[in-house]
């Protein structure tokens, strides 16, 4: 059973539970001695913990953990560099007679990833060009396996099991309903647009069945999802017959959806679509990381500052919202 959870982390307390190990590394102190170095986590988020001092023992310990176990510590939670961060005193593994449930620490969208499959697909069926729809039907098709779990990130916006699925999905609607305000908008161009922008972000992170990434892989480091996205549809678009102004338009929507070279993009929107696109990105990422960052939040109180929001930090009001979206 587990009692505590990390959003749930109040200064000063002092526990005993169970969590994640998402990371862990021994390092050297400034004073040479050495210490373990954890991220831990549950479905509510991250921690940073310490365990000064490390025995031996406990090192050796660290060397046979495998990936992602379930790890039990006694830690009192404190403050560095305004982010909470626990100061352990013992860990060990996870035993079966702890009885502990798996769900408990792993963050998933809140939809299931075959329903979010199937509104996408049925979004796709929608799409009347045809080429476009060969080409968002057959990597939805091809990656079906991984859509149904892969997060869209390894931090930050999205970073849980079906993240990516779940990133597309709101997209997706957020941007038919952008289509009948601006109906200058071609839908179908909308709808690929979104479905191909992060697909290659399977390919770009790497990611256990949780969900959970350890970090990117070889080609996502070097190349990351924007050029292993033109890579993709290249390819794509040559076994496919896709004529080539529509290839090139798909990649180029790819390539400038993050807007700015600093940000990955060498070529900013040079069609409507694709402005959408960027916008649709944008503001799903950021309304995940408010929401997300307020759940930790009390009533008439401001969040730590945000990174992923400029070092924002938030508001969150005193009284019940009236008008929020049912
Ligand atoms: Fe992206
Ligand atoms: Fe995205």
């Amino acid at each position: 059973m587990k009692n505590i959870f990390v959003e749930g982390l109040v200064n000063g307390t002092e526990f005993d539970d169970f969590f994640l190990l998402k990371t862990v590394a021994v390092k050297k102190g400034s004073n040479n001695k050495e210490y373990i170095d954890m991220q831990l986590s549950d479905k509510t988020g991250d921690v940073s913990a310490k365990k000064w001092d490390a025995s031996p023992q406990e090192i050796q310990m660290v060397n046979e953990f495998q990936d992602n176990p379930i790890v039990k510590v006694r830690a009192s939670v404190g403050e560095w560099m305004g982010r909470k961060q626990l100061k352990i005193t013992r860990f060990r593994l996870v035993k079966e007679e702890d009885n502990v449930d798996i769900s408990a620490f792993i963050k998933t969208a809140p939809e299931d990833g075959q329903s979010m499959y199937d509104h996408i697909m049925k979004r796709l069926e929608t799409v009347q060009d045809e080429d476009l729809r060969k080409v968002g039907v057959a990597l939805m098709e091809r990656r079906k396996e991984k859509l149904l779990y892969w997060p869209a990130a390894s931090k930050n916006h999205h970073a849980e099991m079906g993240g990516l699925l779940y990133h597309m999905k709101r997209m997706l609607d957020m941007g038919e309903k952008a289509c009948s305000v601006y109906t200058n908008l071609k839908k179908d161009w909308v709808i690929v647009g979104v479905v191909i922008h992060d697909m290659e972000k399977i390919n770009e992170i790497m990611s256990d069945k949780w969900g959970i990434s350890p970090g990117y892989s070889f080609e996502g480091q070097l190349l990351g999802h924007i050029a292993q996205g033109v890579k993709m549809i290249d390819r794509l678009a040559a076994e496919l017959d896709i004529p080539e102004e529509k290839a090139v338009m798909l990649e180029h929507m790819i390539l400038s959806h993050h807007y700015e070279p600093e940000f990955g993009s060498p070529k900013r929107p040079m069609f409507p679509e694709a402005e959408l696109l960027h916008y649709l990105d944008i503001l799903d990422a950021r309304m995940f990381d408010m929401e997300d960052t307020l759940k930790s939040v009390e009533p008439g109180e401001f969040s730590e500052s945000v990174r992923t929001l400029d070092g924002r930090r938030l508001y969150k009001p005193k009284f019940e919202g009236s008008g929020k979206a049912e």
